[in-house]
């Protein structure tokens, strides 16, 4: 059998004069992270590394040939130009095993369907959606700064308290609900945070088997959201579509969408705020620069609108930084769906190709010291992922308003976390000190909160 397979199936780069990594049966090229010794992410920056040089190396999953793409150019050909050949997402969802996350724009496949339910939540990211969000992003990050108030002269771990943000932020923007993640116990909370995806083992096989073993998801019934939380989100959906006169969608495809923007936007989001938290609170000179931008511009984060808050430039450029340095989601995968030449390599339809973010952002040839958080590299502005940039800039000026960050005693050098299958996670816990400045905001009572008029709903769970 292994002779068979290495002869049969592991040899079809060598066929096409393509370079590619050592396979051996079952694992192909990929035993770490079958067998969960490496996250996807690391793996492909380590190959990513290891062909340096190459536009393109080829590798194997147990039962077929994918293509990890170096070269940014050729990345970008994949993504943009002959996005019409490379549509479909790398990553597979058994529906009826996962029916939520199988109509999530990312998963969906086939260009009408995708630009079908695409269509349901760009709306959201645009310009004027987003001026109407700004008040209420700024009462969720006062709130945030009235938590931190609360924990008097302790560091604060920063990888819950922005998920509590982002959480509130996405259930308040996006479904017009409170949450309340700061200070109750909310059931949004509960389910959201802990009980979102299935058990570590369950999600993890989820993820690796739909991008490089989809048969087993099929036959093992991998599921990566949870059965609880696909309820919760059900009867959220049922209760909300009561208080409606009347809704476009079903219970359960509203259900879709809202877990859709929770999975997709509030952990990219709260990563994304860690991770600038940890360098804010370890490059002083950073933070005192990006402090006095905002303090130039406003007293407090309720005076900002939409227009105020882009357009600080070196927020900007901490945000991008930040974003080149950890990116939350460590490479994007793509299925080719029509053959294809892409850089004198004919890729046949069916084939998997890959991108290395994190290879790609930390490649010395295109960021000198790339291990340096250093702001000064970006002056253009990064447009994507609108509305957690708006959210994340609220918060980080709130805190900047307000606090002088330093790193805890105990604060790690900043190492990824190895169970983190799907996302660039810090590992551990990161501890920052919010020093409280004076002259910032005071809070002595935790405001009552409004219910929202905006969303895809309003109602109070
Ligand atoms: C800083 C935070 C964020 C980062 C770094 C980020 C990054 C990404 C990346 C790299 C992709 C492409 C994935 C792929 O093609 O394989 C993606 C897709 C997507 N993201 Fe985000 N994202 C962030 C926040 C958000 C938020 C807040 C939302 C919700 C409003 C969101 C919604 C989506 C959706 C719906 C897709 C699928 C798009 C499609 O296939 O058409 N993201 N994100």
């Amino acid at each position: 059998m292994k002779v068979v397979n290495e002869i049969i199936i592991y040899s079809y780069w060598e066929s096409k004069g393509v370079e590619s990594v050592p396979a051996i049966f079952p694992f192909g090229s990929l035993k770490d992270p079958i067998l969960c010794r490496k996250t996807v992410g690391k793996t492909f920056w380590d190959l990513y590394r290891e062909y340096k040089g190459r536009q393109f190396v080829g590798f194997y999953a147990p039962f077929e040939p994918m293509l990890l793409v170096r070269d940014p150019e050729l990345s970008k050909i994949i993504h943009i130009k002959e996005f019409n050949n490379f549509a479909d997402n790398g990553f597979v969802v058994i529906t009826d095993v996962d029916p939520m996350l199988g109509i999530n724009p990312f998963a969906i496949k086939g260009i009408p369907e995708w630009k079908d339910i695409r269509g349901i939540h760009t709306p959201l990211q645009t310009t004027i959606k987003l001026k109407t969000m700004i008040p209420e992003m700024a009462n969720i990050a006062e709130n945030l700064i009235k938590y931190i108030d609360t924990i008097k002269d302790k560091p604060i771990e920063v990888k819950d308290t922005t998920r509590f943000y982002t959480n509130d932020v996405v259930a308040s923007c996006a479904y017009g609900i409170q949450s309340d993640s700061f200070f109750e116990n909310s059931s949004f909370n509960k389910y959201t945070m802990k009980q979102m995806f299935g058990s570590d083992y369950n999600a993890s096989y989820a993820t690796i088997s739909g991008l490089f073993l989809p048969s087993a998801s099929r036959l093992f019934r991998f599921r990566t959201i949870s059965a609880t939380a696909q309820k919760f989100f059900e009867t959220l959906a049922k209760t909300c579509i009561q208080h409606r006169e009347e809704s476009a969608f079903s219970e359960v495809e509203l259900a879709a969408h809202c877990m859709t923007f929770f999975i997709n936007g509030a952990e990219t989001a709260s990563i994304q705020l860690t991770f600038t938290l940890f360098e804010l609170a370890v490059n002083s000179d950073v933070q005192e620069k990006l402090r006095n931008e905002i303090k130039q511009a406003v007293n407090n984060v309720r005076e900002f609108d939409y227009d105020k808050l882009w357009g600080l430039p070196y927020l900007e450029m901490v945000i991008s930084e930040s974003l080149r340095l950890h990116p939350p989601l460590p490479f994007v995968s793509r299925t080719c769906t029509q053959q294809t030449i892409l850089g004198g390599l004919e890729i046949n339809a069916g084939t998997k190709v890959f991108t290395s973010i994190l290879g790609l952002h930390k490649d010395a040839e295109y960021y000198p010291e790339p291990e340096k958080f250093n702001p000064e590299r970006f002056s253009e502005e990064n447009k994507g992922a609108k509305f957690a940039l708006t959210e994340n800039k609220m918060a980080l000026a709130a805190i900047l308003l307000n606090y002088r960050l330093k790193p805890a005693d105990d604060i790690p050098v900043m190492n990824y976390d190895e169970k983190s299958t799907f996302f660039t996670s810090p590992k551990g816990k990161i501890n920052i000190i919010f020093e409280r400045l004076r002259g910032g905001d005071n809070y002595e009572n935790i405001l009552e909160l409004n219910i929202l008029l905006s969303g895809f709903f309003r109602c109070k769970i």
